[in-house]
């Protein structure tokens, strides 16, 4: 038995449940922010069997990277190797990836100025929820963190490029 009571090692449909509300919350959240910034092209480096982004973009207007394609539209490749021009993408958005603070420095180089970088809290199980560190995004010199959109902090932080 877990001891953590948000997360069950022994249902398969509590886990699976819990990625659909998962996956819900991405694709509300993303159609929200559209509403108030100009993004049409992101870039979701490691998004697994995360397709939520399909829901929103089309699919010109997303990138996805990941070691292992679990869906049609991902490019196969390693995140750390993948070179994009600087400033191609009006939003990234990062979860659960395990990323070092030198990725966050890449994904800042090819955000566009003003481009929003979205920090899910969702993770893999392994920890609690709300507990992810940001020290490694706010040391980062370019970005500023902005709420821009209120009751979704839990889930979503969302970072500019200034
Ligand atoms: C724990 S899953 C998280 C998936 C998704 N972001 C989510 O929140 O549901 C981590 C994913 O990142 C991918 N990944 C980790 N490091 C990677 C790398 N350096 N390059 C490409 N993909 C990577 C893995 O293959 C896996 O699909």
């Amino acid at each position: 038995m877990s001891s953590n009571p948000e997360i069950s090692t022994d249902s398969p449909f509590v886990v699976e449940k819990d990625r659909l509300v998962k996956l819900q919350n991405t694709a509300s959240f993303f159609t929200e922010l559209r509403t108030i910034e100009p993004i049409s092209s992101v870039y979701y480096p490691g998004p697994g069997l995360d397709d939520s982004l399909n829901d929103v973009f089309s699919p010109s207007e997303i990138t996805y990277v990941d070691r292992t394609p679990h869906f049609t539209n991902i490019t196969q490749g390693d995140f750390r190797t993948v070179n994009f021009p600087s400033g191609k993408f009006d939003a990234v958005f990062i979860q659960d990836i395990h990323e070092q603070p030198k990725d966050i420095v890449e994904f800042v180089r090819i955000l566009r100025k003003n481009g929003i970088l979205v920090y899910g809290l969702y993770g893999c199980g392994m920890e609690s929820r709300g507990s992810t560190s940001f020290d490694h995004v706010h040391q980062m010199p370019s970005l500023r963190e902005e709420e821009l959109l209120k009751g979704w902090s839990k889930l979503f932080r969302t970072f500019r490029k200034v």
